[in-house]
């Protein structure tokens, strides 16, 4: 089990790679990392056999910015016929786990292998709980199956605490037909991604302000409506009817990076197409001087070294909210909806909520 296997979003195996690097050089942890350039996977190989269970043991999945799920484990070469003895038998090490996932990659061959694995599923589960090896249990550890293909897989196993929130860290959302463009999914998976389900009615909620930074056509803006806020949409470009007749969107024609509200407002959340340090500078105005209490906002990553530029902004973020001692937290992550970006989420932790 000395191999820790990610899923990523294909072309950002280079970032994966360099992110768990770098953790592990911190943790002391010896190994190398490899991804081969659109595979949407990548994988830490440990030198130690307990490598991939310390770097899990240290690391929080949700700090990671670009793995989209996580396991360690091994990969199992599988025979033609009765792969479920051979699955059991590799299994003979494991605990006894909780639950089961059976994963694909975000790749065209992982979309052809996805009818093979709902197949495969039933007699799977049925034989591992027959077995004793499957103890339904939604906080047990969970058995993560990745198929590479159909006599390839990474058996590998996650804490359910400390791995993604869907199998293959990918979001089942529904867009909504009345939202203005389909960017509105990224908004609502950063709000599952970053605020806990049980604290929603609290964090977002209709006694609450919003800000929508490059708001045109308004498929964020739709979000915070949703929840019932007052939002002022900042941008050149045209609002959806359907959003200015509730009444409550009032739309400004301004420079998202120059407009500042007369009062703290609860949310501000950016989505404009810009440099990300530029971006950065924003984020740190904002929650720094305290024009909102919390934020989602992406950071656009057309450039080359894009660990690199975002571990840098971060870094550099924080020290701005050290040097003002404002107290902030913050979390970054690459979403399923998003693309060439990160979403950051921002939340002053010393600013009393209304
Ligand atoms: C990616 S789109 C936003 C889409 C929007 N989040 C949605 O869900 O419909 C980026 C928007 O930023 C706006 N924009 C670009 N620069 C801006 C600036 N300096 N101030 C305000 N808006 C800006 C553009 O007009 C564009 O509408």
């Amino acid at each position: 089990m000395n191999t820790l296997f990610m899923h990523c979003r294909p072309g950002f195996e280079g970032e994966v790679c360099a992110e768990i690097s770098e953790h592990a050089a911190l943790l002391g942890i010896a190994g190398y990392a490899r991804g081969k350039p659109q595979s949407a996977c990548a994988e830490f190989v440990c030198a130690e056999p307990d490598g991939g269970e310390r770097l899990m043991r240290e690391l929080r999945f949700e700090r990671l910015i670009f793995p989209r799920q996580w396991a360690r484990g091994a990969f199992v070469e599988l025979p033609e016929s009765d792969r479920i003895s051979v699955l059991l038998e590799h299994l003979a090490d494991y605990p006894v786990f909780g639950s089961l996932w059976l994963e694909v990659l975000d790749s065209n061959e992982g979309k052809e292998l996805s009818t093979f694995c709902r197949k495969f599923e039933v007699p799977l589960r049925k034989a591992l709980h027959k077995a004793g090896r499957l103890v339904e249990n939604a906080a047990g550890p969970r058995l993560l199956l990745t198929f590479i293909s159909g006599r390839r897989v990474f058996v590998g196993l996650a804490e359910s605490n400390n791995s993604a929130l869907w199998p293959m860290g990918i979001p089942r959302l529904k867009f909504p037909r009345e939202a203005p463009s389909r960017s509105t999914l990224k908004l609502e998976e950063a709000w599952h991604q970053f605020i806990p389900r049980e604290q929603w009615d609290l964090r977002l909620n209709d006694d609450m302000t919003g800000v929508d930074l490059g708001a045109s056509p308004g498929g964020w803006t739709y979000q915070l409506v949703k929840r019932g806020m007052l939002v002022t949409a900042i941008d050149n470009g045209p609002m959806a009817e359907s959003l200015m007749e509730t009444g409550l969107v009032q739309h400004l024609m301004a420079d998202g990076f120059t407009w500042q509200p007369k009062h703290t407002v609860d949310w501000m959340v950016c989505d404009i197409v810009e440099k990300p340090a530029r971006t950065a500078s924003l984020i740190e105005t904002w929650l720094g001087e305290g024009l909102c209490r919390e934020a989602v906002v992406n950071l656009k990553l057309p450039m080359k070294q894009r660990y690199g530029e975002v571990r840098r902004l971060l870094d550099r973020i924080e020290a701005g909210f050290k040097a003002r001692k404002v107290k902030v937290s913050i979390a970054c992550k690459q979403l399923y909806h998003d693309r060439e970006e990160v979403t950051c989420h921002l939340r002053r932790l010393d600013l009393k909520s209304r």
